[in-house]
């Protein structure tokens, strides 16, 4: 047993929980919208064609705001292909996953169904095959009321209110050599600034996302960000940042400490637009859109896109089927974006359906939850009012990629309304329990509401179709709070939620 010990002081604020942490992604990509999101031959299926069982579960997984249409498939994407009568769109080659995309969903269909699912959209143009003009174009569709040859074409498809939307991304990881139109730094961050000034232009109050890095190993990391923020700074709100380089290659002890990859991540994207602000003496901070994050194996084969001639509608990409210790890790990388509330205001959990998913679907048939999915569940709910900074005194381990690493890991939010405290922790440890000592001195009178671990002796196990419910996040009869302490014993390869409310 590791004895491990956190204080929390509801006085230590780093700033409030942002509904926009809890955000996913629908990419047209392998079967995330088609035989995902929208599947017409589900009997749960809607007028549109989209699944009733799938907008149920994006609403038990408390997602708030979805990004859309791609990724990589966006960059060559014509917007305007997927309005108007269904029969009358083309079919397109998709050169970024090698499909054909069919363009039975499109801009207004996306909307209806964000509705359906109570989700913000977040919309994505194209800066790899076009450029200002066609983002003015979408920009008009969806923002202007009327009276405009593409405002009107959106009342004429049915959508008489213009959809308002808020978030606009400015290409997707245009610093990959992978992307269509990849441009340097120097070019995409004159592109970013001419299109984001003129989508202003249109609607000053948008919010604006400049691409950041794809990753953190990308050659250009940190020197991308600095020159696309020196061209861009005063034109946009967030720079974005993507990681899944996160992945159990054999090497448990690395992949469960992949958070400590994360923080690092934001920390230094955060230093180099804090750099940024200070030559450029500008006020105002950039702040981080985490819009692609989630364990990703990239190297199994479901990840490789068809070739040759073969250029098929919604193939199986991306559906990684994810244990227990996969869905640790996505409990710990929630953990080190809600830690960081102060800059990353927005983040995306890649992808929604299907593809690197928390929600899988058979075609016509069954839904399921992955492990995933309880850990992000559980936090979207339970995170409520101001992140709170802890004092964590922690056993360390060794680890080959991140050197002495803690073996717990936490964050704590306070909801001064209600009173209650809610603790999300990860024992990385691989074969020993931590024993838990919380210091609840500063918040006098509270008692254990509910506390639920998810872990398995075989931290392998991963749902299935015909089994997604025998391991789930289950009560910690363990949890409890005398003397102003609460104590906890943590099993290995877990992740916990322990929820303190005021004593009647
Ligand atoms: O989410 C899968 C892909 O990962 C996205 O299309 C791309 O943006 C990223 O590289």
């Amino acid at each position: 047993m590791l004895p491990a010990s956190v204080s929390i002081d509801p006085a230590f604020v780093v700033g409030p929980v942002r509904r926009r942490t809890f955000g996913s992604f629908v990419e047209h990509l392998g079967r995330c919208v088609y035989t995902g999101i929208h599947d017409p031959d589900h009997p749960s299926a809607d007028a549109d064609g989209f699944r009733g069982d799938v907008v149920e579960l994006t609403r038990e997984l408390g997602i708030s705001t979805v990004r859309y249409p791609g990724g990589n498939f966006l960059s060559g994407y014509r917007w305007e292909d997927g309005i108007g009568p269904a029969a009358d769109r083309p079919r397109r080659l998709d050169l970024a996953w090698h499909s054909t995309e069919p363009n039975l969903v499109g801009v207004d269909e996306f909307m209806r169904w964000a509705t359906r699912a109570g989700v913000e959209p977040m919309m994505a143009v194209n800066l790899g095959t076009r450029g200002i003009a066609e983002a003015l174009e979408l920009l008009e569709y969806c923002n202007v009321s009327g009276g405009t040859e593409w405002s009107d074409r959106r009342r004429a498809n049915g959508a008489e209110d213009p959809y308002r939307v808020k978030m606009w991304c400015l290409g997707n990881e245009m610093d990959g050599p992978w992307q269509i139109g990849h441009k340097t730094a120097a070019e995409y961050g004159r592109l970013a600034t001419e299109t984001a000034r003129a989508m202003r232009m249109i609607d000053p109050d948008l919010e604006l996302v400049v691409c950041g890095s794809s990753n953190s190993q990308m050659p250009t990391f940190g020197a991308w960000e600095h020159t696309v923020l020196t061209e861009a700074y005063e034109h946009v709100d967030h720079v974005s940042a993507h990681a899944y380089y996160y992945e159990d290659d054999g090497d448990l002890a690395s992949f469960l400490a992949s958070a400590v990859d994360m923080d690092h991540f934001i920390e230094s994207v955060a230093a180099t637009a804090d750099a940024v602000r200070a030559a450029g003496k500008h006020s105002k901070r950039i702040n981080i859109s985490f819009d692609e994050w989630n364990v990703w194996y990239q190297r199994r084969a479901e990840s490789r896109p068809p070739s040759g001639d073969d250029w098929p509608v919604a193939p199986v990409l991306l559906e990684d089927r994810y244990n227990v210790a996969d869905a640790v890790v996505v409990g710990n990388l929630l953990i080190s974006l809600l830690r960081r509330t102060d800059r990353v205001h927005a983040a995306s959990l890649a992808q929604l359906v299907n593809v690197i998913a928390p929600i899988m679907t058979d075609p016509g048939g069954r839904i399921w939850k992955q492990t995933i999915f309880h850990p992000f569940a559980l936090t979207s709910r339970h995170a409520v009012g101001d992140v709170l900074r802890l004092a964590i005194d922690s056993p360390t381990s060794d680890t080959a990629r991140f050197g002495e690493v803690p073996v717990l890991d936490a964050v704590a939010t306070h909801d001064a309304a209600t009173g209650e405290v809610a603790v999300f922790v990860v024992n990385r440890s691989l074969a020993d329990d931590v024993a838990l000592d919380v210091d609840l001195r500063a918040l006098p009178g509270l008692r254990v509401i509910e506390a639920l671990t998810l872990a398995n002796p075989d931290h392998t196990w991963a749902a299935t179709a015909d089994d997604d419910t025998s391991v789930v996040p289950r009560p910690n009869t363990t949890a409890r709070v005398a003397d102003g302490r609460l104590r906890a014993t943590l099993a290995p390869v877990s992740w916990s939620v322990l929820r303190l409310g005021p004593t009647a």
